[in-house]
């Protein structure tokens, strides 16, 4: 654990939190300069010019443009300043790396589920390496929660029907404190867990001892073919029904009504819950809504899989897709059904 520089204010480690404390400070300190400047100010003023006898009349005041030219400036100054060093923050925090590890959140009312891309699956505890960049994909089975990790300055709101995502980098190994920071109902305040930080080895290790479910890409693969997407995504790209899912993940996509876009979590989630939304250009409206008929989890595992379907020339996955992020992926067949494990 390493404390922050500044008094108050929680662990700082990721490495952002350096960088927003530094804002805070920043900000803290142009508050406290002009509320004494001010406080000062009014004081003196008040004893200089304080009245000296019952019948004395005070000189007339016209104003000065210069002086109130120079008081707007000067705060309007200071304020781009907070608002720049504050956008750039923000910006730099919302936008997750490319090369970032994914890990995927559902909040649900009063827990968080986590499950690893390798297929780890964790209740209230997050377990990240140091110095690895990490990527949050959350969503919700409820209502609106929020993902917050003091310790790494970073919050989000989990929603339902929606994924929001957010990154960090850890910096010091440790345990820090996860809580929901969205008013959720009866046990809000008891939607709290941890995030373990720990060395890179040791990470690559707790993720192989634990190491007994499927990645996310696999289980979604069944679900794939027992929920009937195979017979229209069939991946032979002749005759099929629907479009070739292959390769699809971000990449552009053409639409029926002209639009263009790329397809991104959010697409095609709202092409499994809601196929007439989007409907991709030289195909028929004809796919059924999966909503309500998929837990969220389940989602998260098709797009997973889709994910994993690699583009341009390349064979369809056959046997376990690679996930890519971890050098223990195992996927023991041995494990096959698909575990939704849920409650
Ligand atoms: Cu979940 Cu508050």
């Amino acid at each position: 654990m390493q404390t922050s520089w500044i008094p108050f204010v929680p662990d700082s480690a990721s490495t952002v939190s350096g960088k927003v404390d530094a804002l805070y400070f920043y900000l803290s300190g142009v508050t406290v300069f002009f509320t004494l400047l001010i406080s000062g100010v009014l004081i003196f003023f008040v004893i200089k010019y304080r009245r000296r006898n019952p019948f004395e009349i005070p000189r007339p005041i016209d104003g000065s443009h210069k002086l109130e030219t120079l008081w707007s400036v000067i705060p309007f100054i200071i304020a781009m300043s907070m608002f720049a060093w504050g956008a750039q923050i923000y910006f730099e925090n919302s936008r997750p790396p490319q090369n970032a590890n994914e890990i995927y959140v559902v909040g649900k009312q009063w827990m968080w589920k986590i499950q690893h891309s390798t297929g780890q699956r964790e209740i209230n505890e997050l377990h990240v390496p140091v110095g690895r960049k990490i990527k949050l994909i959350m969503t919700s089975e409820d209502t609106i929660h929020d993902f917050f990790i003091p310790a790494f300055r970073i919050k989000t709101d989990v929603l339902p029907g929606k994924y929001t995502t957010q990154w960090f980098e850890a910096t010091v190994p440790g345990k820090y404190h996860l809580f929901c920071a969205e008013y959720c109902g009866m046990n809000h305040s008891g939607m709290i867990g941890s995030v373990i930080v720990m060395q890179p080895t040791d990470f690559d290790n707790w993720l192989s001892g634990n190491a007994s479910q499927q990645s996310p890409a696999v289980a979604g693969q069944q679900l794939f073919q027992s929920l009937g997407c195979v017979s229209c995504h069939g991946g032979s790209g002749e005759g099929g029904r629907g479009p070739e899912l292959a390769g699809l993940f971000g990449r552009k996509v053409f639409l029926s009504n002209n639009q263009t876009l790329t397809a991104d979590e959010a697409y095609i989630r709202e092409s499994i819950e809601n196929p007439g939304a989007k409907v991709v250009s030289g195909f028929n409206p004809i796919m059924p809504t999966f909503q309500g008929q998929v837990t969220p989890e389940q989602l998260i595992q098709i797009i997973s899989y889709i994910k994993s379907l690699p583009g341009e020339g390349a064979k369809p996955a056959t046997g376990a897709p690679a996930s890519a992020t971890s050098p223990t992926t195992t996927s023991s067949p041995a494990g096959a059904s698909a575990t939704p494990a849920k409650k």
